[in-house]
């Protein structure tokens, strides 16, 4: 089946590739809904990746998402992230890079024009309209930073669950699956929407849908192929240009 997709992947002049937690598992990052390891196996998500989490216990919320940062400075992409990255530059305009991930592991493999969805570990924002007084560089310290002057919060720059996703980035992502003529749906449980239905769409729209998956996921039903296997395995090997 690999050198089937190889063809198809050869074949296609628009390829998508939809990546979720699973492609960063193998540079050390925990997943979210693999059993034991999983974030959500530890924590709860509508208190750790929600607003009316956030509200409820600031300090709490915001120290989670300090120690997945302090975290990541320790972390490097891997051979899945790095196939990816090699592949766009080689074959320039062919490959639309969507992912959930928020770890930045994508673009420091080289990747560009990444569509994050789900938003960057690394940003952080307002939490309530920011006034004229508030100004994220001059925020006062502190478990969350605040706005000295009227007390507004600062939080990650994440999407959170029940949270819209940045308009433009799912607009383009949307455009992606429909233009595309193969979709990659790599290391995603598929649980989560929007993300999750740019494979459906992708599918209506004509294009082949690849999954690559140790385990089985809910977007196995609407592949044409699944690949069980590991992204730091399976891109390099899928990517990697013909011999
Ligand atoms: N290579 C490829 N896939 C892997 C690997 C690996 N080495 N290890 C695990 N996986 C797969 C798992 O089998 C699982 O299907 O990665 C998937 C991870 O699923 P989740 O933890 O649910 O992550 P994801 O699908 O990205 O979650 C989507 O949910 O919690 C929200 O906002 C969060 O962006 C996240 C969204």
């Amino acid at each position: 089946m690999l050198e089937t997709v190889r063809g198809w992947i050869a074949q296609a002049q628009r390829i998508a590739v939809l990546t979720g937690a699973g492609v960063s598992a193998e540079s050390g990052v925990p997943t979210f809904r693999d059993t034991q390891t999983g974030y959500w196996a530890q924590f709860n998500p509508q208190e750790m990746a929600s607003e009316r989490g956030f509200r409820a216990a600031p300090q709490r919320v915001w120290d989670w998402y300090e120690h997945r940062r302090a975290m990541l400075v320790g972390v490097q992409p891997n051979a899945g992230h790095q196939a990816l990255a090699v592949f766009a530059r080689r074959h320039p305009g062919r490959l639309a890079l969507i992912t959930q991930n928020v770890d930045g592991l994508h673009q420091r493999a080289g990747s560009e024009g990444v569509l994050c969805l789900h938003g960057d570990l690394a940003a952080n924002r307002w939490l309530d309209r920011p006034r004229v007084c508030c100004d994220l560089a001059r925020a006062q310290p502190g478990s969350p930073p605040r706005c000295a002057a009227c007390g507004n919060l600062v939080r990650p720059g994440v999407v959170w669950f029940g949270e819209d996703l940045p308009p433009q980035v799912l607009d383009a992502a949307q455009q992606a699956a429909q233009a595309c003529e193969l979709m990659l749906v790599v290391g995603t449980a598929g649980a989560v929407y929007p993300a999750a239905g740019l494979a459906h769409q992708a599918r209506q729209a004509g294009a082949r849908v690849v999954v690559v998956n140790p385990a089985p996921s809910e977007l196995d039903g609407v592949a044409h192929a699944v690949l069980r296997g590991t992204a730091a395995q399976l891109l390099p090997a899928l990517l990697s240009d013909p011999a």
